[in-house]
């Protein structure tokens, strides 16, 4: 999506496929180029292993490595992220702190179980430009009812612009 000079893209880490399913769908809609943040630490996918490893490194506040990724010439970033014990998943901690984002609007959105605490209070302490935020409950039973929601977040945020 180009509107004059303001150019925006997806950027987004997924375990699990929830964050990549919205990030896909409001890139196809909207036209914007998307990137996908890779963890070079693999995380567990199942069982309990998947919420102690993956809950440990967000309380040990861990930065795991991940893959370069080029944002330089972006003004916006739709950043999502699933939640992990109420805030967001530590690669997206390793992107922040690269300070790639900064400079930047940032429009957070993140995927959960309905369980989203405050997160998005958790991101707005991180010395970025949050410029808005969605929070999308349940992607894999209400992915029909979520799409609306998504393509009026967007439409707003790109009529400002
Ligand atoms: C380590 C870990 C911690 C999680 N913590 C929460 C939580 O605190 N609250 C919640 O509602 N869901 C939690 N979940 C569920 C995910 O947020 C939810 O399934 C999300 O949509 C997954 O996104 P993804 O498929 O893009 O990885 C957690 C999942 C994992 C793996």
């Amino acid at each position: 999506m180009e509107t004059g000079k303001y150019k925006a893209v997806v950027v987004y880490y997924s375990l699990e496929g929830n964050t990549k399913k919205i990030a896909e769908y409001m890139s196809s809609k909207f036209d914007i180029d998307i990137l996908e943040v890779l963890s070079r630490k693999e995380y567990p996918r199942y069982g309990a292993k998947k919420y102690l490893v993956g809950g440990l490194d967000v309380f040990k506040k861990v930065m795991p490595e991940i893959e370069d990724i080029d944002i330089e010439r972006y003004d916006a970033v739709f950043l999502g992220s699933p939640v992990w014990a109420g805030t967001f998943a530590p690669p997206i901690r390793t992107l922040i702190r690269s300070g790639k984002l900064e400079g930047k609007d940032i429009h957070y959105f993140y995927t959960h179980k309905g369980g989203a605490m405050n997160a998005s209070s958790r991101i707005e302490e991180c010395d970025l430009n949050i410029v808005s935020t969605l929070s999308i409950a349940n992607v894999e039973k209400n992915m029909e009812d979520i799409k609306p929601t998504v393509i009026n977040w967007v439409n707003e945020i790109i009529n400002k612009e």
